[in-house]
């Protein structure tokens, strides 16, 4: 039995891939912040998994990802409950348009999509390593610019905006595989896309604007969940070792900088000191 952990597997594309795990019999370690969806989740994965058993090998763990006290308690009680942990998959999210501090200083976008994404991978790193083949998958979506990140600045107290903002934390994820792959060799790290827009709940604090857009072409267009997660569960039955990048099934360049290893070198150093 494999045991699955993953950020934002209450709804969305975490779920279905909660739900496809707990019908392949692994075990799941699902984080979110609502209880009610997960026990909703359980509800439908229960009877189509185990129609037998009441034992249904999947635990919630509440916590909010913009909250650095949460995320050190909840990688903390992961270790403490796991030896092993055979794949990893970072799907929370809340899209958030305009800057907006958490209640411990922090810029919540940069913690939600990246400084908890880093908690987690490094944090994490021997469990992943006790496993045979493990697997980070990292649901950032590949391609920023190599200058994406603004060093001085990454909570973006000047200047914020949304592309910004989104672009930074994608970069930055992009260069964390290089961390997380230097640590272990044995180790996949994808930075994993959908290849156009997936029906899921857009969880965020959105314009008009983009909440129509997404609602409209989202259901027009968009893939169901289900659908949509099937290239990522192909990838953690089969992790290659070292970093890739995809938008659906397809492999996508790793955009390369002149100065990949001083970056994530600076992010490292940057988010030891000040998330504390
Ligand atoms: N949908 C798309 O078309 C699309 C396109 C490109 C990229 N992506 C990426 O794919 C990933 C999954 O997106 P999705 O659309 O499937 O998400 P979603 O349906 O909006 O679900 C978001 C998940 O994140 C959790 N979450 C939100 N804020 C949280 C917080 N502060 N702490 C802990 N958990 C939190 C939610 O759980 P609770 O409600 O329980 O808190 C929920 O499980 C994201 O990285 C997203 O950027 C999606």
């Amino acid at each position: 039995m494999r045991t699955i952990v993953i950020t934002g597997g209450t709804d969305g594309m975490g779920r279905a891939l909660a739900r496809h795990y707990l019908a392949a019999g692994d075990r799941v370690v699902v984080i979110g912040r609502d209880r009610a969806k997960f026990e909703t989740l359980l509800d439908a994965a229960g009877s189509q998994a185990m129609p037998d058993s009441d034992a249904v090998p999947a635990e919630f763990i509440a916590a909010d990802l913009s909250s650095i006290a949460d995320i050190r308690r909840v990688v903390e009680q992961v270790r403490r409950e796991h030896e092993r942990i055979d794949a990893l998959v970072l799907a929370a999210s809340f899209i958030r348009q305009r800057r907006q501090l958490t209640n411990e200083g922090y810029e919540a976008s940069w913690v939600l999509f990246f400084v908890s994404k880093y908690l987690f991978v490094t944090g994490l790193a021997d469990r992943l390593r006790a496993a045979g083949r493990p697997i980070v998958v990292n649901t950032a979506v590949p391609g920023a610019r190599a200058d994406a990140i603004d060093f001085d600045d990454p909570g973006m107290s000047q200047g914020f905006t949304f592309a910004r903002s989104n672009a930074q934390q994608r970069r930055a994820n992009e260069l964390l595989g290089l961390l997380a792959t230097a640590g272990d060799p044995r180790l996949a790290y994808v930075t994993w896309g959908p290849s156009g827009l997936v029906r899921t709940s857009f969880a965020g604090e959105v314009g008009p604007g983009m909440k129509i857009t997404a609602a409209i072409l989202g259901t027009i267009a968009g893939k169901r969940p289900d659908v949509a997660v099937r290239p990522i569960i192909d990838l953690i039955d089969s992790p290659a070792p070292g970093r890739a990048a995809y938008r659906g099934t397809k492999p996508a360049t790793l955009v390369r900088g002149e100065h990949d290893r001083e970056d994530i070198a600076r992010l490292a150093q940057m988010i030891e000191r000040d998330f504390r």
